[in-house]
């Protein structure tokens, strides 16, 4: 130990050897305890998200993994669920050997969200493990669940004191979204975890945040001189945001169909990477200076309400089609949906910032399940070039458009013009690429593992505050009101299409085409 260095002074301390992580805290040792251990989420992404952080020696060096749930199981059964789900999950395979080793830290709290007497116990159980495996008293409390059961796991942690941390530790919740279902419940929920955790404490997740290449977005903007200088009215033209899934509602009806594209894509994911890409240069890399400059892009939404939803917002629904060669059913056709559900599985948007940067440049958003291929990109097109030099070769130009792959195929490209060899003056289109599988030999890690790793690193950036939360759902709430009114706008698309006509049109008005993934 480094002499007059408190251990939790050096565990904050950076460790010169751990390359990348220089400007960044390390995680601490702590207990991880999971309502909802038998989820869906738990299965999917932490368990395999906690594993790859084991696997790449990325855990801090003292760590449990409690499941807290309702049904009666062993420590031993609860391992072997979570192996079998991480064997399918998991972005590296598993080796016997480290799961071993990992699985050793994860035990199994039998109780209801609803019943005291588990909380004591928990805590108790909490006590034993910091003194077997050093976990020090601090812990992450994650609510993997519906959110109709927060209040009461809230009210349970309160009234137990496990959201007081022990002498030198602490106690931080990470809650799941959906945050809320309109400003209303948001706000009821960020006012029922305010009284029990500060809002430091408090992790929301949105897991767009903790993409590797949602990050990217800041370090290409304002890491290279070129693209900044640029980023504004005078040169780009548009901003197409886009997140595109094949896939259908998948065994999530009971939730989706409550819910809708707008609410469970655009209020969280697609507000912001449009805020990544439109805000200001922050004052620093604080969370705060941060998320300060995506509240004023969020604050600068015209907001669409009334007659303008019907001109600037198209919603769809799918119907029936094939998804590559494999005929898929109807929306309303789907197991646990409302045969007459007018829900929307498809949304497209026109959304304008208001601020002098972004002045006249509409952001098309679009998303929707059902499509023919799944990607999620912001594509920033230039502006044309006056129509003087190369207009007596009758060459059509194309526009320069500068596209941030998200996923898949994660990277950058830059489509420029440029003269195909020959004797003649043929302007053809040429792309700058980079993939970040070829340029840094290695797989981006899921964006669980990087969101993990923060809130045990005490480093909230990548996680949505209170009023960015609030500020997204004042947007979509006003644009729900206006469809609450009608339903006539409802369009269908077949599955395996690119979405309703309508949202052609919609873009169509600008000069514009949806861009091909
Ligand atoms: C979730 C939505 O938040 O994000 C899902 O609830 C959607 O409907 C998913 O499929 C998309 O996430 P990703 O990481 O697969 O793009």
């Amino acid at each position: 130990m480094i002499p007059g260095m408190a251990n939790s002074e050096l565990s904050k301390s950076v460790n010169p050897l751990r390359e990348g992580l220089t400007s960044r805290s390390l995680p601490e040792p702590c207990s991880v305890v999971i309502f909802g251990a038998t989820g869906d989420l738990t299965h999917r992404k932490l368990v395999p998200a906690l594993y790859n952080l084991a696997a790449d020696g990325a855990l801090p060096p003292a760590i449990s993994v409690v499941g807290f749930a309702r049904r009666e199981k062993t420590d031993e059964e609860f391992r072997g669920e979570l192996k079998e789900a991480a064997l399918k999950h998991s972005r590296q395979t598993i080796n016997e050997e480290l799961w071993a080793s990992f699985a050793s830290s994860i035990v199994y709290h039998r109780s209801a969200f609803d019943n005291a007497e588990g909380y004591e116990t928990l805590a108790k159980r909490l006590e034993e493990l910091d003194a077997a495996r050093g976990t020090r008293g601090n812990r992450i409390f994650y609510l993997a669940v519906a959110p109709d059961q927060f209040g009461v796991i809230m009210e349970n942690l309160r009234a137990s004191g496990l959201n007081r941390p022990a002498e030198g530790g602490w106690a931080r919740v990470i809650v799941e979204k959906p945050f809320g279902t309109d400003l209303e419940t948001a706000r009821e929920l960020n006012t029922l975890v305010e009284g029990v955790f500060h809002e430091r404490d408090t992790y929301r997740i949105d897991h767009y945040l903790g993409k590797e290449t949602a990050q990217n977005i800041m370090v290409l903007r304002f890491a290279n001189s070129i693209f900044e200088a640029m980023w504004n009215s005078r040169y780009i033209d548009h901003v197409q945001i886009t997140a595109s899934e094949p896939l259908g509602v998948e065994g999530r009806a009971g939730y989706y169909d409550k819910s809708g594209a707008l609410r469970d894509m655009v209020q969280n994911h697609l507000l912001q990477l449009l805020c990544l890409t439109a805000m200001e240069p922050p004052t620093g890399l604080g969370a705060d200076a941060i998320r300060d400059e995506k509240v004023k892009v969020l604050r600068s939404l015209r907001p669409l309400t009334g007659e303008d939803v019907f001109k600037h917002v198209v919603r769809g629904q799918y119907g029936a089609g094939a998804i590559n060669g494999k005929r898929v059913a109807a929306y309303r056709d789907e197991a646990n949906v409302n045969p007459e559900s007018e829900t929307e599985t498809y949304v497209a948007l026109e959304v304008n910032v208001d601020n002098w940067r972004w002045a006249g440049v509409p952001f098309f958003v679009r998303v929707g399940k059902r499509l023919p291929k799944g990607g999620t990109e912001i594509a920033v097109q230039f502006k044309s070039v006056p129509p003087v030099l190369f207009k007596a070769t009758g060459e059509a130009i194309d526009d320069n458009v500068l596209v941030i792959r998200i996923q898949p195929d994660e990277g950058v490209s830059l489509r420029m013009s440029a003269k195909m060899p020959g004797s003649s003056l043929r302007i053809e289109p040429v792309k700058m690429d980079f993939h970040y599988g070829t340029s840094f030999g290695k797989a981006t890690p899921e964006a669980y593992e990087r969101l993990l790793l923060d809130a045990m690193s005490g480093d909230p950036t990548l996680f949505a505050r209170r009023d960015e939360v609030e500020e997204a759902w004042k947007f979509v709430d006003a644009i729900r009101e206006a469809w609450s009114t009608q339903t006539e706008d409802i369009s269908f698309y077949s599955a395996g299409t690119w979405g309703p006509t309508e949202a052609d049109d919609l873009i169509k008005r600008h000069g514009a085409t949806w861009r091909r993934l």
